[in-house]
């Protein structure tokens, strides 16, 4: 070893030992007679000194030549600080240094490499390298350490066994784009990356495999977000012999495991809500229940009075906004802006101030008397100090335009509080969706979910209406995982496709290995994945998964560091088989 210590790990009882440290320069101050320097490792920062009458006058020349983020192994004793720095581990101590060494020299970076950084976003991602010296990037990356291994090691204690599956298959249809790869051998034909190995832990049940998990990347060809990588790692399970109430369980398990290994937290039972109510009552599948909040529904109060807007409209519904009736016109002009926004399409916004006097205030004053509105306060169960806010409109578009509008002001209210973990699965999914773009049914988890079985004769008659054995797993607003039953048996995964629009042909030409399969004793199986960059980023109260991930791409898929996806070379091109097209401009 180069060093005897990490630069995090000296204190005031290592006073008196010989030690030599290495890392990178932070920082170096010359104050003429003393040259102090902060030096860095993964560990933690030391601080160096270089003394006029302690320290040989050509290793103080030596230290004052010293750069930003040079490369250097410094060997000294360790002694007390004269000024101690009660903000970090190390700061009781420096090392007197006897002897200096230059391993590497550095450019100046780009930006500082400090806990607050003067870099942008793009900077950052370029030199990314340089960006994860940072203490906030690296403690990221440990977390996400910390988690795979917790993650195997409740696994393993369950009777999982990880096992690998492969990256270049055949396209399956989880909802996005795939990301195809050429074939040099078979000219002419593609691989797809999986966009999850959904049909391989299937194969693994018929397999008699019982209990399988794999930490997984995952590839999906669809518009990123802050939640949304192309490439992104699933903790991907699948277990034989089981019902849903197992699989909540087990997960619902793993998670508390996670919570209290990682954060020391025991998270409490965790609700469940089916998706009807949650679309009722928070127009979301995947709401935030840190806070209430939760919709009222007003048609038979407020249709029928004159008012177009509401007598026009699917539906009428609104939230209460505790203790917000002081807001002022212009508060509210800017939520009624928010709410216009194009994202959210809401054409206005209603509001009633419930004020102390117990009078009440309205933008409908016009149509509604006092006792109308007295009567909808009561339906919200407000309060003298509230606000109601209330949307008018076709019925899905409202929902959604109110959610939005809800979590806007539960974060103005400060409840969706980073502290606090609400966990809540969602159950009962709708097994299709109907897509008015190509007037057919879409799986709405994926074709391989289970209908329930009270609602498999309705599959034919209304199958808008069958139900899956599906459920989400949603923390704090995100959706950390996702699974069903599956379906087992060769017939009724037929009919599936059929009603999906598949021919038999096509069906069988994609799915035929798993419907084979099917029929040499497929056991009753089922499973979920979660998204192991989101449950970082969620464990760390923060949005965005991209520092949770090393080398992410931005958002438009680039990976800004290598210059990905770049052109390849004439020659690549022709083995492949695959003839360059010039786009105009390109
Ligand atoms: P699903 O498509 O719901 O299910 O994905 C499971 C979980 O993966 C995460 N996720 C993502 N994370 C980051 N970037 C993305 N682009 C991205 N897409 C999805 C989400 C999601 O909940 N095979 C099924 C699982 C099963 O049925 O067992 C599947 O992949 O957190």
């Amino acid at each position: 070893m180069l060093r005897t210590h990490t630069c995090g790990e000296l204190r005031i009882d290592h006073v008196g030992r010989q030690v030599t440290l290495c890392g990178w320069v932070q920082r170096q101050r010359d104050k003429g007679g003393v040259v102090w320097v902060d030096l860095r490792d993964r560990y933690g920062i030391t601080q160096l000194i270089f003394e006029e009458g302690v320290t040989e006058a050509s290793l103080i020349e030596k230290a004052k030549s010293i750069g930003r983020e040079y490369v250097i192994k410094a060997t000294g004793e360790v002694v007390e600080r004269y000024a101690k720095n009660d903000n970090m581990p190390t700061g009781d101590i420096e090392i007197s240094v006897s002897a200096l060494a230059f391993l590497n020299g550095s450019q100046i970076p780009p930006f500082t490499i400090e806990d607050e950084t003067d870099g942008g976003e793009t900077l950052r991602m370029k030199y990314r390298y340089l960006d994860i010296r940072r203490k906030p990037i690296r403690e990221k990356l440990e977390l996400r350490h910390l988690m795979m291994q917790k993650v195997r090691e409740y696994l393993n204690s369950e009777q999982f066994i990880e096992v690998e599956t492969p990256y270049l298959i055949k396209s399956t249809p989880e909802g996005a784009r795939d990301f195809v790869v050429p074939s040099r051998m078979n000219k002419n034909e593609f691989y797809a990356l999986p966009q999850s190995p959904q049909t391989f832990k299937q194969l693994l049940m018929v397999g008699g495999i019982d209990r399988y998990f794999q930490i997984v990347k995952c590839f999906r060809d669809e518009d990123l977000r802050a939640d949304r990588q192309p490439e992104f790692t699933q903790i991907d399970c699948e277990m034989s012999f089981v019902e849903q109430e197992d699989i909540l369980q087990t997960f619902e398990r793993m998670t508390k495991f996670l919570y209290k290994e990682i954060k020391g937290i025991d998270l409490e039972v965790f609700q469940r809500i089916s998706y009807d109510e949650a679309m009722r009552k928070y127009g979301s599948d995947k709401p935030d229940l840190r806070f209430g909040m939760a919709f009222v529904e007003l048609n038979e109060e407020v249709q029928g009075r004159g008012f177009m807007v509401f007598d026009s409209a699917e539906l009428v519904v609104g939230i209460n906004a505790e203790g917000c009736a002081g807001y002022t016109r212009k508060q509210l002009d800017v939520l009624t802006d928010f709410v216009k926004k194009p994202q959210i399409r809401a054409k206005g916004l209603v509001y009633v101030k419930c004020n102390a006097d117990g009078t009440f205030k309205s933008s409908v004053d016009k149509f509604f008397g006092q006792d109308a509105l007295k009567g909808w306060a009561e339906k919200f169960g407000a309060k003298p100090g509230d606000l109601l806010l209330i949307l008018a409109g076709e019925t899905n578009q409202t929902r959604k335009a109110l959610s939005e509008l809800r979590l806007e002001i539960g974060s103005r209210l400060g409840l969706r509080d980073e502290h606090k973990i609400a966990a809540v699965w969602v159950l009962d999914f709708p097994l299709l969706e109907w897509d008015e773009e190509t007037e057919r049914y879409h799986a709405m988890h994926h074709p391989f979910t289970s209908p329930k079985p009270e609602d498999i004769e309705k599959l034919k008659s209304a199958p808008g209406a069958v139900r899956a054995n599906a459920y989400d797993m949603v923390i704090n607003g995100v959706e950390a995982g996702g699974g069903s039953i599956r379906i087992h048996d060769r017939e009724l995964q037929a009919e599936m496709f059929d009603i999906l629009g598949f021919s038999r042909e096509e069906a069988e030409a994609q799915f035929g290995f798993l419907m084979n399969a099917f029929e040499y004793g497929a056991p009753p199986h089922g499973g979920i994945a979660f998204g192991f960059d989101r449950l970082c980023a969620i464990m760390a109260g923060e949005q965005n998964i991209r520092d949770f991930i090393a080398f992410p791409k931005n958002n438009s898929g680039r990976d800004v560091m290598i210059n990905s996806p770049a052109k390849i070379s004439e020659e690549q091109l022709n083995e492949l088989g695959i003839k360059r097209v010039e786009l105009n401009g390109l």
